[in-house]
């Protein structure tokens, strides 16, 4: 699967089979956390690996007793340490960029877990103070998303999404594309990859019809002349 099909396809998949994840896979999951871009390349984050089933009922309960979750076989957390953004870029980086960072590593993992044919889900609504407890959290490091994750036990449907036009602005916010179609004739590439192909076939077409009519053409233009030849022996 190439990533815009992986992207598109990935949904949050809250019932999982009773098999354990490969550790090689946890690792490849958290391998493309860590690939994800952060300011400053401070790599604000730290992950968690639980399997435990206690931890993970423990867990779960945390999560506003979101039940499902300690039933996946594995639960991976990602940490926020915002004292390293904060330290570089003061207030921006311990209140924004610290959480933009851990959303892209977030991401990651969620579509490399689709990827290799696991489930997964973005949970972020917990008790943060129980969550600390149980993690044996110190300091100013803050959970920033659980993710349970198993092999799927069940296809999720595509969930709706906004009009694309309602989300969309040209120019200015708020500009809202009326006319897709006529928008995306500015430029697109599937136009531009068409009209190509387009002339390459006209062009083919008629280096076809140039070899039919070519024989006609070759007796169109002897005929010419001897008319020519004719008008000039008259002439002279
Ligand atoms: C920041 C954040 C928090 C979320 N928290 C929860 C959660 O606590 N429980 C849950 O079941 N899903 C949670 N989700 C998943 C969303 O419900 C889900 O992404 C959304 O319904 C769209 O579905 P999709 O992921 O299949 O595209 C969360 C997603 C995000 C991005």
């Amino acid at each position: 699967m190439d990533i815009i099909e992986c992207i598109h396809t990935r949904r949050s998949v809250r019932k999982f089979l009773d098999i354990p994840v490969e550790w090689d896979k946890i690792a490849q999951i958290i391998s493309a956390g860590r690939a994800a871009p952060s300011a400053g390349n401070l790599q604000n984050y730290r992950f968690i690996v639980v399997e435990d089933e206690d931890m993970r009922k423990q867990i779960a309960d945390a999560c506003l007793q979101q039940q499902w979750i300690g039933k996946a076989p594995a639960i991976l957390l990602v940490v926020d340490v915002p004292d390293l953004q904060k330290r570089h870029y003061g207030l921006r980086g311990e209140k924004l960029y610290s959480i933009q960072n851990c959303a892209a590593v977030i991401e990651n993992m969620l579509l490399t877990a689709h990827a290799l044919g696991l489930g997964a889900c973005w949970v972020g609504a917990f008790e943060e103070e129980m969550l600390l407890r149980i993690l044996k959290i110190t300091g100013t490091a803050r959970p920033q998303a659980v993710i349970p994750i198993g092999y799927p036990n069940e296809t999720p449907p595509e969930p709706p999404r906004a009009e694309l036009y309602s989300q969309v602005f040209i120019e200015t916010y708020g500009n809202r594309i009326r006319d897709l179609d006529a928008t995306i004739s500015r430029y697109s590439g599937v136009w531009e990859r068409e009209a190509k192909a387009g002339k390459k076939y006209v062009e083919k077409k008629a280096a076809k019809l140039h070899e039919r009519i070519k024989p006609a053409l070759i007796r169109l233009r002897e005929k010419i002349k001897k008319k020519f030849k004719k008008k000039e022996s008259v002439t002279n």
